[in-house]
Formats: C-alpha cells, sequence, structure tokens
C-alpha cells in the first residue's frame, strides 16, 4: 500500500522564517532559497501532489559556491542537523553494474547478502525527524552516474519510488530531491575568467550580466546531456551564482562563528575566545577564497593558519581557561600570529563577538554558561 502525504497529520512548522533561516545560512544565493521555499511549505500544508517526490531540484553551477551546503543549511533548519540526509555520489556508480550497490543484488544473486541496498525505505524513514517529516536526498554529480542509474532516477522523479532488487519499493512521495551538478562548469569558468580576481568585482551591471549569462551556460549544458523526459521531471534548475567579496567575507564569519562555538562545547567552562581583527580576516580571505574557486578552500586555510597552530598551543598547556587567543598576521603577512592574553575579558568579550555575528546575521548561539555569572573567571 503507498502512504501519501495527504492522510498524515499536520506537519509542525520549523522554528521562525523558513527563508530567513536558510538565507542566513546559505550566503549569496537568494535563488536557491526562493526555490526550496515553497516546496518545502507545499508539504507542511500538506498539498504536495501524489504520486512524485514533493520536489525536484537541479542545482548548476561553479565549485565552491554552495550547492552541497544548500542540502546541509536545508537539512539544519528542517532537522537540527546538516548531516541528516541521504546522499548518493554518483560518481560511485559510473559502471553499469555498480547500481547494484544503489538498490541490492536480486535474490539469488551472487553476492545477494552482502549487498544491503543503499537506498531503503527505513533509512529515508530515518531521516524524518519529529520537526518535520520530510526527507531530504542528494545524487551528487548526476552527470556522472551510468545510463542505468538515470533510468532508475527516472522512475524515482517521474512516480515517486524505486523497485529495489528484492522487489520491495521505496516511496519518494515524503522527499525533497537534489541532483548537483557541474555540467556547464568549464564553460562558466571561462565567462568568468576575464573578471576573475573576487577583489575586482564591483560593478553591479557587469554581475548581473554574468548572472544571466551562466545560467544560460548552465541550461543548454544540462538539455544537452539529458533527455527531455528527465529535464521535463525537474520542477526547478537552480544556477549558483560566483561569490562576491561580501559573500565570502560572510562565509569567513560563519565558519569562524562555528569554530567558536566548537571550542565553547568541547571546552565547556573551561572554553577560550579567539579575537580576529580585520587584517587576520584579511589574510584568511586571500589565501582561501576567490571569485573563481568559491569558498571551497576557505575551510582548509582557516585549518592550515589557524586551527593547527592554535591545536598544538592548547596541546602544550599553554591556552588558559577563559583567556582570549588573539590572532594577528605575522609580519611576513602570509601567516597568522597567536597570543594568549586575559584582556579583554572573557565573558564581555564573548558577548561581544555574538553581538557582531547577531549584525551580520552569522548564526551563533552563546552557551548557557556564558551567559551565566556564577562561573565568572
Ligand atoms: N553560498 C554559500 N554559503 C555558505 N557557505 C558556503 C557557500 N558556498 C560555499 N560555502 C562553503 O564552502 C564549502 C564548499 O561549498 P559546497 O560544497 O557547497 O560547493 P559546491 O557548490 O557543491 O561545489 P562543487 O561543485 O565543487 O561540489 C561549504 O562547505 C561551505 O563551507
Ligand atoms: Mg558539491
Amino acid at each position: 500500500m503507498r502512504t501519501t502525504t495527504q492522510n498524515r497529520k499536520p506537519q509542525p512548522n520549523p522554528p521562525g522564517d523558513l527563508t530567513k533561516a536558510l538565507g542566513s545560512r546559505l550566503v549569496g544565493q537568494p535563488e536557491a532559497v526562493e526555490a526550496v521555499v515553497p516546496f518545502v511549505r507545499m508539504f507542511q500544508a500538506r498539498l504536495a501532489p501524489a504520486g512524485r517526490p514533493v520536489g525536484v531540484f537541479l542545482l548548476l553551477g561553479p565549485t565552491g559556491t554552495g550547492k552541497t551546503r544548500t542540502v546541509e543549511c536545508l537539512a539544519e533548519v528542517l532537522h537540527g542537523s546538516e548531516k541528516h540526509f541521504l546522499k548518493v555520489d554518483c560518481g560511485e556508480f559510473q559502471m553499469e553494474h555498480e547500481v547494484a550497490k544503489l538498490i541490492g543484488a536480486p535474490p539469488g544473486y551472487l553476492g545477494h547478502r552482502e549487498t544491503q541496498p543503499m537506498i531503503t525505505q527505513a533509512k529515508l524513514n530515518a531521516l524524518t525527524t519529529e520537526h518535520c517529516e520530510l526527507s531530504i536526498v542528494l545524487f551528487d554529480e548526476v552527470e556522472k552516474a551510468a545510463p542505468s542509474l538515470a533510468r532508475l532516477l527516472l522512475g524515482v522523479l517521474d512516480k515517486g519510488t524505486l523497485r529495489l532488487g528484492d522487489n520491495s519499493s521505496v516511496n519518494f512521495e515524503r522527499s525533497l530531491i537534489f541532483l548537483t551538478s557541474n555540467l556547464g562548469a568549464t564553460e562558466m569558468m571561462r565567462e568568468l575568467e576575464p573578471r576573475f580576481g573576487f577583489e575586482a568585482v564591483a560593478d553591479r551591471a557587469g554581475q548581473s550580466e554574468t548572472k544571466g549569462k551562466l545560467g544560460k551556460i548552465g541550461i543548454g549544458a544540462v538539455r544537452r546531456k539529458f533527455s527531455p523526459e528527465f529535464v521535463n521531471r525537474i520542477d526547478r534548475v537552480v544556477s549558483y551564482q560566483p561569490l562576491d567579496a561580501a559573500a565570502l567575507e560572510l562565509i569567513l564569519d560563519q565558519q569562524l562563528a562555528n569554530l567558536q562555538s566548537l571550542i565553547t562545547e568541547r571546552h565547556g567552562t573551561r572554553a577560550f575566545r579567539l579575537d580576529l581583527g580585520q587584517p587576520a580576516r584579511e589574510l584568511l580571505l586571500r589565501h582561501g577564497a576567490s571569485r573563481r574557486y568559491g569558498a571551497r578552500e576557505l575551510r582548509r586555510t582557516i585549518q592550515r593558519l589557524l586551527l593547527q597552530p592554535l591545536a598544538v598551543m592548547v596541546s602544550e598547556g599553554k591556552v588558559p581557561p577563559r583567556s582570549t587567543v588573539r590572532i594577528r598576521p605575522s609580519a611576513c603577512g602570509e601567516k597568522l600570529d597567536l597570543t594568549v592574553g586575559p584582556e579583554p575579558p572573557y565573558r564581555a568579550a564573548l558577548l561581544e563577538f555574538s553581538r557582531q555575528m547577531r549584525k551580520r546575521r552569522v548564526p551563533y548561539e552563546l552557551a548557557p554558561f556564558d551567559t551565566d555569572d556564577s562561573d565568572a573567571a
């Protein structure tokens, strides 16, 4: 028997405004937020059509602009964890016989018992939470899928079901399906090449012209690669834009806020605070972000220039609880210098940090003991 969204109990809304929550996490891609939110609302209102997935999205665009991040942010907003979705790397299914990894081998076939399907109804159900009964499935780099996977996928997009090797089926009527692809990416890079260098992007007219061109390149490449049946079953094709300097700076702030949260979470009342000035931020951006490669290197740069030297200091016992680690560019201008001091006072400094993050709309939450006066240093 098929379960449909129509006979289930109403969905509690995730707290707050979905557009705002998603938009504050996914930087500089309002088109993606606007594309996804109405489909979530349709599901929550129990008005999503039966017999197909709630929404099917194809995310296109240059590397490091937030395609995969969109899915992580949505999982975080809907389910409270950015890991709460099922990811299928289509690159792992380039050979015809590898499709058995996805749906399991039919009974009686060699290896039947060992080949557990990657997608099952139980796995999809386990991705839903009491906040939201919508599961999120990502097929990453869909252009790499073997034709047999593309055929299976067509069934999923068309009827909302996938038949497994053991003849059971998986129902996607309560799923949002995301396909990501680098189709057209090389051509997009060529289009970006003359303007490459994110510092130089000032002219807005030029940006919106580029935006239109990238969209056309992406859609052209999709039509050349996929059959019209496949393209017709996609609800929204979203073209991601190259991130400008302001967006990259905001993403850096997000990652620094995440790092501060991690320190607070792991070290509790013995936590310390990071104090980065604008010159240190600029150094990280210079090494880790470009209009051409997006924000992909940012995380690794933070790790190399900040996290690893910090880890040495912490593991050598040089960072006392509730101290402040000042981070400034070194004299050579290529590294960061880290120094420890008691000033400014931990709680005041953290409250100021939290205020700054709120002003920039970067999600950041203080731990209860950070606002509690009883444990003052
Ligand atoms: N728009 C964005 N908002 C917030 N963070 C972003 C954004 N774009 C990129 N990032 C950061 O950069 C990292 C890499 O981005 P992501 O994995 O989404 O790239 P992608 O567009 O999927 O690229 P690829 O085509 O190479 O897979 C993310 O984990 C995130 O930290
Ligand atoms: Mg990706």
